[in-house]
């Protein structure tokens, strides 16, 4: 390839996507990042994807929780979505309003929709990791209000139909 890797960044930044925070509960804590590669792969089984950056200091923990969940984040949550790049854990999930799903992961109230799925592989993908998720549960928030935050061109939008 000959073309710059700005510019390859910025052609990828065109693909829009909604935003999620990945959360996981390992060793007595939970962790979370945002994260807008998530995506669906298979209705049976139901498996979905997302890819972490290798060099995140966040990758020890999430191979080891075997186990994520998937908050896809609402128009009204878009604050939060700069919140979880960066920081301490404690810092990220201060003041949040949680509800522990069976799996003992922390399910962030007010978003769009969730996912909490069983690590079921980890595909080694150039400078990421794809964390290939089997879905045990999920869940839809019937607010009308709770319409999902989009990303596109480095900008947070809102969905125009
Ligand atoms: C909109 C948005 C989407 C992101 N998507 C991803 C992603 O898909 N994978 C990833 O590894 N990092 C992604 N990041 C960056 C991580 O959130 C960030 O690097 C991480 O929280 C930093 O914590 P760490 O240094 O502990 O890894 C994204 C950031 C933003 C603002």
């Amino acid at each position: 390839m000959t073309q710059s890797i700005q510019h390859l960044k910025e052609t990828m930044a065109c693909f829009g996507t909604g935003v999620t925070i990945i959360t996981a509960h390992h060793a007595g804590h939970d962790f979370g990042m945002t994260c807008n590669s998530f995506n669906t792969v298979s209705l049976e089984p139901a498996l979905v994807l997302w890819s972490l950056r290798q060099a995140s200091g966040n990758r020890a923990h999430f191979e080891a929780a075997g186990g994520y969940t998937v908050n896809i984040l609402s128009h009204a949550q878009q604050p939060l979505a700069m919140r979880f790049t960066k920081g301490s854990h404690e810092e990220r999930f201060a003041g949040l309003e949680l509800a522990r799903l069976p799996t003992g992961r922390p399910q962030i109230v007010g978003c769009t929709a969730w996912f909490d799925c069983a690590l079921e592989q980890i595909i080694p993908a150039g400078d990421h990791d794809i964390m290939l998720g089997r879905v045990l549960s999920f869940g839809v928030n019937a607010d009308a209000n709770a319409e999902p935050l989009i990303y596109a061109r480095r900008q947070f939008g809102r969905l125009v139909v």
